[in-house]
């Protein structure tokens, strides 16, 4: 036997001893009906990572986003240096099923958050400064909403716009995955909240203890006399001068959501935000939030001092996951989306 044909049996042996799982693989792309429910090996237990049995694994508007591709996922893919993978989902919340070596923070058995590559599936490997434990007050399915959500508003609220204790802050667009979690980390900083969302979510996001709310379509914030601190662009609806003229003297513009008419509006937006800080010298920045383990700790702080709580919309069974993306494709969830094994 020649050392190819050996290499390639100890592979086929390697393969087939490897035990698989269920996931939401995407073939292809262009709508949630490329994605479909595969058995898959299961990922290996490698170095430094942590194999998580996932219970529940929350959609964002990114997962719609590369189901559908073009090119605001090509840029976004190079900025997070994302590895293409066909399975879809990135924040989990499930049980340590095993640790590889020099794993120091987990055992098997500990209830865990946080993200991974590929979690709409029964497993996912993670590296081990993606996870946390999981607050014990929050179900699998709330601990999963966590992650992608949390970051960006935490993120862009303390870190972008430098939000203070005492500062008026308009979140705009505050009643889907990330505007729930701006309002109530908005409140944690110490800050004035209004917040501004569609008639369907206005009693969902008084719940969550914004100062005000108003109803986009019916109260327009530049015609009202309030001016804001910072404005925290969730929605992406409104021109840029539209938003900037509710701002206060010194006050800061943060862009967070991606333009609903999707294609060249989404880059635009992004350029004349760049034009705007860079050449004209005002106050707009757009960011892309950033996985970060002492973040994931603040968050899980909060949720331990009763400052967060995530808001739920609906939650999907697992095969059922091509109908959760599309659904967060639409714009219209409420709160989070969450997809059960
Ligand atoms: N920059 C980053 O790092 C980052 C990270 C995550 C997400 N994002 C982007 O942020 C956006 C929200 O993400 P998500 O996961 O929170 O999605 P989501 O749950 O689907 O939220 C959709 C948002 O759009 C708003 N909206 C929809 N139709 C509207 C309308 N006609 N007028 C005003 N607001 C409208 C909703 O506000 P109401 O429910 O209050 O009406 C809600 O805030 C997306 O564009 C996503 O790509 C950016």
């Amino acid at each position: 036997m020649s050392a190819t044909v050996a290499a390639q049996n100890a592979a086929e042996a390697h393969a087939a001893a490897q035990p698989t799982m269920k996931a939401i693989v995407q073939e292809g792309r262009g709508s949630a009906d490329v994605l479909h429910v595969m058995d898959v090996p299961r990922p290996e237990l490698l170095d430094g990572r942590v194999l998580v049995r996932i219970h529940a694994a929350s959609v964002n508007a990114l997962d719609w986003h590369t189901v559908h591709g073009g090119r605001l996922m090509d840029i976004v893919g190079s900025v997070m240096r994302m590895k293409q993978a066909p399975v879809r989902g990135v924040d989990l919340a499930g049980t340590v099923e095993a640790v590889g070596k020099d794993v120091t923070r987990f055992k098997p058995g500990d209830e865990v958050f946080g993200s991974a590559p590929g979690t709409f599936a029964e497993f996912a490997s993670a590296r081990e400064d993606r996870l946390a434990l999981k607050p014990a007050s929050l179900t699998f399915e709330e601990a999963a909403s966590m992650g992608v959500a949390g970051y960006t508003a935490l993120q862009g609220l303390r870190d972008i716009a430098g939000l203070k204790p005492g500062q008026r802050v308009l979140v705009y667009g505050a009643g889907g995955g990330v505007g729930t979690f701006a309002v109530q980390i908005a409140k944690a900083l110490g800050a004035h909240v209004t917040a501004v969302t569609g008639p369907r979510n206005v009693e969902l996001v008084r719940g969550l203890g914004p100062d005000a709310v108003l109803e986009h379509g019916r109260d327009d914030v530049a015609r009202r006399p309030e001016r804001y601190d910072v404005v925290f662009d969730v929605a992406a609806v409104r021109s840029l001068s539209h938003l900037r003229r509710v701002l206060a003297p010194g006050g800061i513009l943060v862009l967070v959501g991606a333009d609903k008419r999707g294609g060249a509006a989404i880059f635009t937006r992004i350029i004349s935000a760049l034009v705007r800080s860079r050449v004209l010298k005002q106050r707009v920045k757009f960011f892309v939030a950033k996985n970060d383990l002492s973040d994931l700790l603040v968050l899980r702080g909060l949720v331990e001092e009763g400052k967060l709580r995530p808001a739920i919309d609906r939650t999907f069974p697992f095969d059922r996951a091509a109908e959760a993306v599309r659904y967060v494709g639409t714009g219209q969830a409420r709160a989070k989306v969450v997809i059960t094994m």
